[in-house]
């Protein structure tokens, strides 16, 4: 079995952990930064072409312990490069560090670099080049403070670009983080789905990919496919068998508004770059004038935050009448709003059943959970329902629909 390593958003490893659990993923352990798991390499193509969540996968090739960069450079050059790709692949190492006690992990990184080329030297005579963008293969040192362990990449670009166009709108969350914020939400496909902040749709296309069970990877390349050891004949099988259970597109219950034209011109363009363009319904609306399209579903969303989009003014404003929205129209529903602003719990003045940190690259956010119960203000004219302990369901009762905390 081989050792690797999934890192994700800072937030997520739990889910990641799950995800990658029903992937087949053996041994699994996870952390702060994401996911130790074990299997064989084939589980790790598997990794790359299904999961949601993972930022990339990597493979690890070698750990040890060390005091210095000598060292280092020793067990690096140690290591069977020309077995792993040709002298004609080009490379980039890429180094993180924690508590690690050498003074420059720059020239650490460079060391690395030079074991991996005077390895090839020695065997076979020429060494592979570094480029800084898009290598072919790249190398992942993590230090600690008493080991080092080295990685190959085996995803190449970051797994939260999943190979299509992207129009990016004002402040667009990467894929991996919108998933896992879905995953989160316990949204499951067939139940409504809403975002009705949507900016450029990243909510959006990632449910409506869930719904028709499109893998994510299947539309891009990987750096494994450029190793010496790829597996083409399982890899083509994996892939086929991913592209023939994806579901024929149709139009789902999810739905995307947004208040500004532009925001939703990206939207449209996102779905539509994933042949996604006759799935979603997408309207213009202010979210404060909006009424629930179904009886029941999950509304997931990212209001503009003060800090990033400059309307700290609006916010203060917004949040209010955001609560009182999720109370007159959206009961029966569960509400998970994904903000890096601590104001929203306060301003929206319901209480959260669930908060989640996370993190949106280094800005520190939270997912609110509102559990929206069925109240007297119900439109269909059954008795009421409620789950405080206490409340009324007496249609009698004053029309104050009941937040379940
Ligand atoms: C942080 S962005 C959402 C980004 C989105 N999650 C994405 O990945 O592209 C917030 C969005 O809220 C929209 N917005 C702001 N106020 C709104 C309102 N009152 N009603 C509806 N949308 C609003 C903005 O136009 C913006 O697109």
């Amino acid at each position: 079995m081989e050792k690797f390593f999934a890192p994700c958003p800072r937030g997520l490893s739990a889910p990641l952990a799950q995800e990658l659990a029903a992937l087949g993923a053996q041994n699994i352990k996870a952390d702060d930064s994401g996911v130790a798991f074990e299997g064989e390499l084939t589980d790790a193509y598997r990794a790359n072409l299904h999961s949601r969540i993972a930022s990339r996968i990597l493979w690890q090739v070698a750990h040890f312990a060390y005091d210095n960069e000598h060292q280092i450079y020793d067990a690096v050059m140690l290591l069977p490069w020309p077995q792993r790709f040709d002298v004609t692949r080009t490379i980039k190492v890429e180094m993180n560090a924690q508590r690690s006690p050498l003074k420059s992990l720059d020239f650490t990184t460079l060391r690395i670099k030079d074991a991996v080329c005077d390895k090839f030297r020695e065997v076979i005579g020429s060494r592979p080049s570094v480029a800084t963008r898009e290598p072919d293969v790249r190398i992942h040192a993590f230090l600690n403070a008493t080991d080092a362990t080295i990685y190959l990449d085996l995803s190449g670009e970051p797994l939260f670009k999943r190979g299509s166009r992207e129009h990016t709108g004002v402040a667009p969350l990467k894929k991996n983080l919108a998933a896992g914020i879905i995953a989160l939400s316990g949204w499951q496909p067939g139940e409504a789905f809403l975002d009705p902040m949507c900016g450029s749709g990243t909510f959006l296309v990632e449910a409506a990919e869930i719904a028709l069970n499109i893998a994510p990877g299947s539309r891009r390349q990987f750096a494994f496919q450029k190793l010496k050891n790829f597996d083409s004949a399982a890899w083509s099988h994996m892939l086929t068998a991913a592209r023939d259970a994806e579901k024929p597109k149709t139009l789902l219950p999810i739905y995307g508004s947004d208040l500004y034209g532009f925001a939703l011109d990206d939207a449209h363009a996102n779905l539509l770059a994933n042949g996604l363009g006759d799935c979603v319904r997408l309207k213009q609306a202010n979210m404060l004038e909006i009424s629930a399209p179904e009886e029941t579903g999950v509304m997931v969303t990212n209001p503009p935050y003060g800090e990033r989009l400059g309307e700290t003014t609006e916010l203060t404003e917004l949040y209010p009448k955001l609560g009182d929205l999720l109370k007159q129209k959206f009961s029966g529903w569960r509400a998970y709003f994904f903000t890096g602003d601590t104001a929203l719990p306060k301003g929206v003045r319901l209480s959260a059943s669930k908060k989640t940190p996370l993190f949106n690259g280094k800005i520190e956010c939270r997912l609110y959970e509102y559990k929206i119960i069925a109240g007297s203000n119900r439109r269909d004219g059954a008795p009421p329902v409620s789950a405080t302990p206490g409340a009324s369901a007496s249609p009698a009762a004053p029309v104050v629909p009941t937040l379940k905390s």
